[in-house]
């Protein structure tokens, strides 16, 4: 069996921080997204894997290298154009040859991994296995209307109508008899191959499409508040780690990991938090469910439920919640005036 993770998607969803990083690569819990794709994958013992790439491919490339660090073989597949999933299949065909494989969205993450997936394609042998969970806003994802046994029946990509609540999730497995349904379909409305047609294809033709219900924490990161959503979750599971230093006026309740060459001077860590490598946290209360990244600024400062990349720096901010503050970016307060130099496509709330 083979892998083929899609990192190729632009992420408008997820601006102004795609605007300059490969939505794969943002961070969460201080781990680059697609890295826990290819943890997952390596984890099932898959060692050939492709990476579909689109404009951002330098950056991923950079990051992911020749896949060893992760044990496995990363071969690169660039896509001129997000032109769709099953698009991604169409130009990877040399690749995957005759193989079984594993697709697998870059921006997706699966807590428990995806070894229970390979497993159950390995049990049952059909020619596509998808990975579905009950989701509360089914309107956001490819649903799959299943018949008693797990098969599937039907398909609908992003759908108003209450066709189904079990989203299709990023990651699944296909036998070669995917490469026809990918040559058949037409693009769809939105211009795209979509692998829910490619899917429905085989349905339609009586080709065995099972679906397997994934139980375990999933999250498609592609929007800021599921990116939060499932750093909350990874940091929940952390073990706590002091490696850096934290005076004694300071106070740590709840799991809290200080990275190396960070320093904590006369604040209130509240966990599950993560203070990054050669951060400073100075008169601050932080957390809980946040990451502070590698080489931050927190003073005089309340930040919680959010996310700060490297370099960010907050110095007086009174109340921080549910934010993602990008890379270098800064957080002053000034008295009387709100002042702000804020970059395309932001998204800024206010407090009263
Ligand atoms: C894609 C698929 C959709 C699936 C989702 C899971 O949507 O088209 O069927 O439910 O991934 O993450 P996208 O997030 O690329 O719009």
């Amino acid at each position: 069996m083979k892998a083929l993770v899609l990192s190729g998607g632009t992420g408008t969803r997820l601006r102004p921080f795609s605007h300059s990083l490969a939505k794969q690569l943002i961070p969460v819990a201080n781990k680059p997204v697609l890295f826990y794709g290819l943890e997952a994958i390596a984890a099932t013992g898959v060692r050939e894997v492709g990476v579909v790439v689109g404009e951002r491919g330098e950056q991923i490339q950079r990051a992911v290298g020749d896949g060893a660090a992760f044990g496995l073989r990363v071969t690169y597949i660039p896509q001129d154009r997000p032109a769709g999933l099953a698009h991604c299949v169409l130009i990877a065909e040399d690749f995957l040859g005759d193989d079984d494989f594993i697709m697998y969205l870059g921006d997706n993450v699966f807590l428990s991994g995806i070894q229970e997936l390979t497993d159950a394609y390995d049990a049952v042998r059909p020619d596509a296995m998808i990975t579905v969970q009950k989701v509360a806003d089914p309107a956001e994802y490819g649903v799959a209307v299943n018949d008693a046994n797990g098969r599937v029946r039907r398909l609908v990509e992003k759908s108003r109508d209450s066709v189904s609540d079990l989203a299709v999730a990023g990651a699944y497995v296909f036998s070669p008899a995917v490469h026809r349904a990918v040559r058949a379909i037409p693009p769809s409305v939105r211009g795209e191959l979509e692998i829910t047609d490619a899917l429905q294809w085989m349905v339609d033709r009586d080709l065995r499409v099972h679906s397997h219900r994934y139980d375990g924490y999933w999250k498609d990161t592609g929007k800021v508040a599921d990116l939060l959503d499932c750093n909350r979750a990874v940091i929940g599971a952390l073990e706590p780690c002091i490696a850096g230093t934290v005076d004694r006026r300071s106070s740590v309740s709840g799991p809290v990991v200080v990275g190396k060459e960070a320093e904590v001077v006369g604040s209130s860590l509240i966990g599950p938090l993560i203070v990054g490598a050669g951060s400073t946290v100075r008169g601050s209360t932080v957390g809980p469910h946040t990451t502070i990244g590698t080489g931050c600024l927190v003073e005089d400062s309340t930040v919680a439920d959010s996310v700060l990349l490297d370099g960010a720096r907050l110095s007086g901010v009174g109340h921080l919640r549910h934010s993602l503050v990008g890379r270098d970016a800064w957080l002053t307060s000034e008295p009387g005036a709100h002042r702000l130099v804020v970059g395309d496509d932001s998204r800024v709330v206010i407090g009263a």
